[in-house]
């Protein structure tokens, strides 16, 4: 999809819906001889997802777009003219929504590992994270301080709990350290996280640096997955020394 998508449309108005609207029909999907059980459940679901639906007819990139959306909903995060950095924006649905939100002013930033089709009002750079030098990549294309700092990274599923749990707080906790680098007194920290047992520190940090922190599941994060986000408003500047 080009980045002039219907789900470009700057300014859009914050109270559209960003729930989808119920649908009837669903999609039967029979085991192809060469399709594993696990890929027709994957389509199956992708087919009768409203979510996958509706993101297809607002020409969102992903169904992702309406987790931020109900977060944003709730929170208030994405604020005309703020400066943005999506982290893991791949394919786009995230900068979409803030791009939206935050209107011509705004500036938005993203990163992934993954090539992203342009986006209008997004500066967007292909890479890791993670490696030393995209703080400073990503610094420069921001220009200034940001106000938010998103992260929905998550490294690819390995299918054990255990080891997906600890990837995607690693994740998370690298996405803090940058935010502590870049956000303004008064900034905004979202990310996604796994429930189960390594977040005490993640929280701990959190609380220090911000006023304050709270849990948030949208309603379009599947209820069987253990993915939550963790919102943290009113950053309290750089520590002296940290
Ligand atoms: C759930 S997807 C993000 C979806 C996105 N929010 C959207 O709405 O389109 C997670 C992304 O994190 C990216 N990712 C995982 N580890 C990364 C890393 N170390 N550096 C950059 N991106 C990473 C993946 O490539 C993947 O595209």
């Amino acid at each position: 999809m080009s980045g002039a998508g219907r789900g470009d449309g700057r300014g859009r108005r914050r109270g559209r819906t960003a729930t989808p609207r119920g649908r009837g029909l669903s999609v039967r999907v029979e085991t192809a001889k060469r399709r594993s059980n696990s890929s027709t459940r994957w389509l199956r679901r992708q087919l009768n997802d409203p979510y996958v639906r509706e993101a297809q007819e607002r020409g969102y990139r992903s169904r992702a777009a309406f987790k931020l959306l109900q977060i944003d909903d709730k929170l208030g995060l994405l604020k005309p003219g703020a400066r943005v950095v999506d982290l893991g924006a791949a394919p786009g649905g995230w900068s979409q929504v803030a791009v939206e939100r935050c209107g011509p002013e705004g500036r938005v930033v993203g990163i992934d590992l993954a090539e992203i089709e342009p986006l209008a009002g997004a500066v967007f750079l292909e890479g890791d994270f993670l490696d030393e030098t995209a703080p400073e990549r990503l610094k420069q294309a921001l220009g200034g301080p940001a106000d938010l700092v998103l992260s929905d990274m998550a490294a690819a599923a390995t299918g054990h709990a255990g080891t997906d749990h600890l990837r995607v707080m690693a994740l998370a906790e690298a996405a803090l350290a940058f935010a502590e680098e870049v956000l303004a007194p008064g900034g905004a920290f979202l990310a996604k996280v796994l429930q189960g047992g390594a977040e005490r520190a993640l929280l701990d940090r959190l609380k220090q640096d911000f006023a304050k922190v709270r849990h948030i599941k949208p309603p379009a994060s599947r209820k069987d997955s253990a993915e939550l986000y963790v919102a943290a408003t009113g950053y309290r500047g750089a520590r002296p020394g940290g």
